[in-house]
């Protein structure tokens, strides 16, 4: 079969996601180890028996709700490829606002950072690759997360420090900058029982309190690990900006702002002391 007919026909299987062509594509990128430009200048090039299987194996699985990042085992992230499996979030693009937010707002200056709730170290990761000077420390509760950020940070050739922990209890500080990206999702919100996030671990996503509580506990534990003028900054839910702006200030924090994501929703909140 060709490539653009086996792209054609993996299209209209795949009608149930937003993104059938995309998916196509990356999926058979998989199969032929080939990037996507690849099919537009070759659509004609044949695939071989085995090559043809696998794609439908995989469009097969995608097509009954598998996320296409545990069908390639990767997800492209602030333009660097991160390994993903079932224990870990699939990093997502609105989360590149949080590190916009910490490269554009901090000097490049040897700083101290860490990334709580690492999952892949899709954060912590990238700030340590765009900021070779910082020492950058990235932890996650879960030990199968980390050990994927450390297969990332070798992979990517990251020079980082790697602990497991509960968010900042085992740590004393000083840091200069506190980011994360943690559970936020209310546990009753339906989404949760839809696409994509089925497949991703609950603890990654949910926290009591309607999201809230996780971001409580990482603002209260912040303040005191924090160097003079240290920031912190959280990603939330697109509803939770004025209750985390309204958290931030009744911990002290100054300069409290909230950031869009792509889709201009609130995403990211930051502030320093
Ligand atoms: C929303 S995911 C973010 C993953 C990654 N930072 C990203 O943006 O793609 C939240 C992460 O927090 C971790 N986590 C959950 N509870 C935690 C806790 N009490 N302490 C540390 N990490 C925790 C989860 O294992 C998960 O990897």
């Amino acid at each position: 079969m060709r490539i653009d007919e086996a792209l054609r026909l993996a299209r209209d299987a795949l009608t149930a996601s937003p993104t059938p062509r995309l998916d196509a594509e990356l999926l058979l990128g998989r199969v032929l180890g080939r990037d996507r430009s690849y099919f537009y200048t070759w659509p004609e090039k044949q695939l071989d028996g085995d090559q043809q299987r696998l794609f439908e194996l995989l469009v097969k699985r995608r097509a009954a709700g598998e996320p296409v990042a545990h069908l390639t085992g990767e997800r492209e992230f602030f333009g660097r490829r991160f390994v993903v499996t079932a224990a870990t979030l699939i990093p997502r693009p609105d989360t590149e606002t949080l590190v916009e937010a910490a490269l554009e707002t901090l000097p490049d200056m040897p700083f101290r950072a860490v990334d709580l709730g690492t999952g892949t170290g899709a954060v912590g990761l990238s700030l340590a690759l765009e900021r070779p000077a910082w020492r950058v420390t990235l932890t996650d509760a879960s030990a199968a997360a980390l050990a994927v950020a450390r297969d990332n940070a070798e992979a990517l050739g990251a020079n980082v420090t790697l602990l497991r922990g509960d968010w900042l209890e085992a740590l004393a500080g000083p840091f200069d900058l506190i980011i994360s990206n943690p559970p936020y999702v209310d546990p009753d919100d339906h989404h949760l029982e839809q696409g994509d996030v089925r497949h991703e671990p609950r603890s990654a996503l949910a926290a009591h309190d309607r999201g809230l509580a996780d971001l409580r506990v990482i603002t209260a534990q912040a303040r005191e690990r924090l160097a003079d003028g240290g920031w912190l900054m959280l990603e939330h839910g697109h509803d939770q900006g004025s209750l985390v702006r309204r958290l931030l200030a009744d911990h002290g924090f100054q300069d409290v702002t909230t950031r869009g994501d792509l889709g201009g929703n609130d995403r990211v909140t930051l502030g320093h002391v």
